[in-house]
């Protein structure tokens, strides 16, 4: 949705671009004209990629490592005209097959996204360590998976479980297959990634933050692609009465974005503007 986020960010000084990863947004303000991007990632690696990749727009671009719950107004040096969140996890970190995001290949099941630079636990440490009832609790609320007990079950029996493609078999042999059908353990790894990374939590606490940065007339832009993401995002902006909310509904991906890329099919864009004296 990056004609959307440039359309609504444009007019802006500073933009603080708190999921920066490959950088594709924040070149596409920078090219319209945003005078400076801070480009927030948790993961050294998007970070170093887009350091290169904006390296064009000298210093106009400063890159923070920190979680974006983390993001304070030092981090910002002033208030900005825009904030940005663009969620969940980049085809970047999807197609490093080694950092153990994805079911189609073979790696350490990982899926950390700040790597283990922060000695957080991993998603294989989730699978041997959760009960199976966590587990269930886990796979059911965040990858809306309704055979997420016999997926638990299976999963318990058949620990410890190290690598994708032992969990992937794990969750196949639980449900089956359906030809054609998207792969069994999607739902499942998409639940443990979210979960690894404290998806929701750093959501919830940075939201109350986000619009603390803004100057004046400063938007808050969020694209999320889950609708508990969704449901945080709207009642952040519904209960921050510094904010006044310039979508009713969510806008979604145009048709034609949505036929190209099947991750935009998910997408939800909502924006709020920080009222004039902030209240
Ligand atoms: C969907 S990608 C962003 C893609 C980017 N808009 C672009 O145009 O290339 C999301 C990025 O946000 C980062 N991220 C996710 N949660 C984060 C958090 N809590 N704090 C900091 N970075 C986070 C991920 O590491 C990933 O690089």
């Amino acid at each position: 949705m990056v004609d959307e986020v440039r359309q609504l960010l444009v007019g802006a000084d500073v933009v603080v671009d708190m999921t920066l990863g490959a950088g594709g947004h924040a070149a596409a303000l920078l090219e319209a004209g945003v005078g400076e991007i801070v480009g927030i990632d948790r993961d050294p690696e998007a970070l170093a990629i887009a350091t290169g990749r904006l390296s064009r727009f000298g210093d106009r671009v400063r890159v923070v490592q920190a979680r974006f719950s983390e993001v304070d107004e030092d981090d910002v040096g002033g208030v900005a005209g825009g904030v940005l969140f663009d969620l969940g996890v980049s085809s970047m970190q999807l197609d490093e097959a080694e950092r153990g995001f994805s079911y189609r290949e073979d790696a350490p099941l990982d899926m950390r996204m700040a790597g283990d630079s922060a000695g957080e636990p991993s998603a294989a440490d989730l699978v041997n360590g959760l009960s199976e009832r966590e587990l269930a609790d886990v796979i059911y609320h965040f990858g809306d998976e309704r055979r997420s007990r016999p997926i638990a079950a299976a999963i318990v029996r058949k620990r410890p479980i190290t690598t994708t493609d032992q969990l992937a078999g794990v969750v196949a042999g639980a449900v089956g297959r359906r030809p054609g059908g998207p792969h069994p353990a999607r739902r499942t790894f998409q639940a443990l990634r979210i979960a690894v990374n404290r998806e929701l939590e750093e959501l919830t606490a940075s939201l109350p933050h986000a619009a603390g940065l803004l100057g004046p007339g400063g938007r808050v832009v969020v694209i999320s692609y889950h609708s508990l993401e969704d449901g945080i995002v709207k009642r952040a902006f519904r209960d921050d009465t510094s904010l006044r909310i310039l979508t009713k509904k969510p806008l979604i991906a145009s048709q034609w974005e949505r036929a190209d890329n099947p991750r935009a099919r998910s997408a939800k864009l909502r924006v709020a503007r920080r009222r004039d004296g902030g209240v």
